[in-house]
């Protein structure tokens, strides 16, 4: 027997108990005749204690162990004279009477506690040293439980969970595909899925009408902090649902989750917003709505006065950051500066300070009046105290750098409270998307969506109008999810594809299968997908989905531990029928 407990397990009730403790060697410390090891493992740490006056060549060996060395020890659970309020163990130690090393370590690279000086890199070098870390054990066990109360709830109201495969065709969810190729089927690729979209509305068709899968999912894509090439999603599809149907099955889970995983009730349903006001309100199709700063049309207030930026702008917007008339003309020339970035790209920054005296200093006090002024704050609801930040150009544009704009000052206003959560709903979004570069339509969601039926006629005249059944769940400026009610119809489907510009000949090559299958029965359907990464991240309160994934990939896709990708022998590519030629990029 390696342990009659674990090392987060004993209390004061246990103290005269003989007992057998195995983990890693956390810290050892001498102090005159004593030597105190804290001894690790997954639940937590034991103190041990060695006497030299009781045991001289005990307490010998004991002094001799290193850092992460794997040992065993029996001995006696005493009460410790000074206790340690902060450890659930801190109430007793163990009088070792035998050791056993099991294993001895080098030493590890960087010091294996809950503060480590260990910075990305190494790491994620040695992540299964990193993994040993409290943190990030917690980070674990926290998606652990994320996926046990999933699969609870929708197993209670009747889901399967349905593998599909990873070797299939290319899904377009708009990334770019990781392709495999296959031997034996030489000079043919299978693609990794992007997402189980066209298995999921197959089983649809096969009757299958309650389904989920907590299933990878794989894009090439430029990476963030909330994006990597390999992750996971809670993928789920019904039949004979409407958009209201998915909304409420699926708010029922991630309130299920807040309930159990983080002890957070939400009483109301969760508000709904189409994209449209989701985008005049504040530029973004995942508002954080923790705090207002929403965009205020300032056209009216800023015509005809001269100010020839303004007076040239398609739109010109205004948001007021509360009580940041504190800000320094320093500060203020950071913001201008942060604004100016190619990353948001703004041309420049009007702002104006609302003075505790009932004043107004502006940055175009040339060209307006400190009643133009007045009328800004009146129109924008700014009180003394508050500063309004406008930025114009194209609408599009002026939306976007103003999105960027309010996270960055809520941020730094300190608005974005980790343990506040506001979940939204964003409905309506457009059925498709005008891309500049290839001149033509893409879906917005993907090619399966289904338009809304009153906006069908728009279809042939006006196709950039029509909205879809289509919806997202934003949780504190977090894409979470997001999913759509489905064409069901061939006739439909294959329209929507001459729209995206495919041929009928690459429609069918391409999703032959599904429209076929369309065919033969197939029942309404829809569904979504929530991005179960960025749903533990969020509930964790990190920025990064990495801190919540066993072994990612860092910012190049690139996993530094097994040093992949990697290279594959002449041999291996022969047997592939594959010949490379790389081409060095510029
Ligand atoms: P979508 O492409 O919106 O929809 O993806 C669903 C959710 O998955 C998460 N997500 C990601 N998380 C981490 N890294 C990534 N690279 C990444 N890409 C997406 C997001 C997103 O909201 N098949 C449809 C769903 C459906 O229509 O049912 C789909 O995949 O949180």
């Amino acid at each position: 027997m390696y342990r009659s407990h674990t090392c987060g397990e004993l209390r004061i009730e246990n103290v005269g108990t003989t007992v057998t403790l195995s983990g890693w060697l956390q810290k050892s410390r001498d102090l005159g005749g004593m030597t105190f090891i804290d001894l690790r493992d997954r639940y937590g740490i034991t103190q041990l204690v060695f006497n030299m006056e009781v045991n001289a060549e005990l307490c010998n060996r004991a002094r001799k162990l290193g850092r992460e060395f794997v040992i065993q020890v029996e001995g006696v659970v005493t009460e410790r004279s000074s206790k340690n309020k902060n450890m659930t163990t801190g109430e007793v130690e163990i009088t070792v009477d035998v050791l056993k090393v099991l294993n001895k370590s080098k030493t590890p690279p960087f010091t294996i506690e809950d503060e480590t000086d260990g910075g990305e890199d190494i790491r994620m070098k040695y992540r299964y040293l990193d993994l040993r870390r409290r943190p990030v054990m917690k980070n674990l066990h926290l998606r652990h439980r994320m996926s046990i109360e999933s699969r609870k709830y929708l197993d209670e109201i009747g889901f399967f969970e349905i593998e599909t495969p990873y070797l299939i065709k290319s899904t377009p969810e708009g990334a770019r595909d990781f392709v495999v190729p296959s031997r034996m089927n030489e000079g043919q690729f299978y693609a990794l899925p992007q997402s189980p979209q066209t298995f999921k509305q197959l089983l649809m068709v096969s009757g299958y009408d309650k389904y989920y899968q907590i299933v990878k999912c794989f894009r090439d894509e430029d990476l963030r902090a909330d994006r990597q090439p390999e992750f996971t999603q809670i993928d789920c599809e019904m039949s004979f649902v409407e958009q209201e149907d998915i909304l409420n099955t699926f708010e029922g889970l991630i309130k299920h989750l807040f309930d159990k995983v983080k002890n957070v009730q939400f009483d109301e349903q969760f508000p709904r917003m189409s994209y449209d006001e989701a985008m005049r309100r504040y530029g973004s199709d995942k508002p954080d709505i923790r705090f207002d700063m929403e965009f205020v049309d300032m056209n009216t207030v800023t015509q005809h006065k001269d100010f020839n930026v303004f007076n040239s702008s398609e739109a010109v917007i205004g948001i007021v950051a509360p009580g940041a008339n504190t800000y320094t003309r320093k500060q203020i020339d950071a913001v201008i500066k942060w604004v100016k970035r190619p990353q948001v790209g703004a041309l420049g920054m009007v702002y104006c300070r609302c003075n505790e005296d009932g004043s107004f200093k502006s940055s175009v006090d040339k060209f307006y009046t400190q009643e133009d002024l007045a009328q800004w704050a009146a129109h924008t609801g700014a009180k003394s105290g508050d500063l309004i930040l406008l930025l114009s150009g194209g609408l599009d544009s002026t939306r976007k750098q103003m999105n960027e704009l309010r996270l960055h000052m809520a941020s730094e206003l300190g608005l974005m409270d980790v343990n506040v959560f506001k979940p939204l709903w964003v409905l309506d979004f457009p059925l498709l998307e005008w891309d500049e570069d290839s001149k033509r339509y893409h879906a917005m969601h993907h090619p399966f969506t289904s338009p809304k039926p009153e906006d069908l006629s728009l279809i042939d005249d006006n196709p950039g109008a029509v909205r879809a059944n289509a919806y997202d769940l934003a949780i504190n400026g977090v894409e979470v999810g997001g999913g759509s009610i489905r064409i069901h119809d061939r006739e439909l489907q294959s329209r929507m594809f001459d729209l995206l510009g495919f041929t009928t000949e690459e429609a069918e090559a391409q999703f032959g299968f599904l429209l076929n299958a369309f065919e033969y029965g197939a029942p309404p359907h829809g569904g979504l997908a929530f991005g179960f990464d960025r749903l533990c991240s969020l509930f964790g309160g990190s920025d990064s989905i990495r801190d919540f994934i066993a072994f990612p990939k860092n910012n190049s896709g690139r996993d530094v531990m097994i040093d992949a990708p990697a290279p594959i022998d002449n041999e291996q590519l022969k047997e592939l029928s594959l010949k490379l030629e790389i081409n060095t990029k510029e």
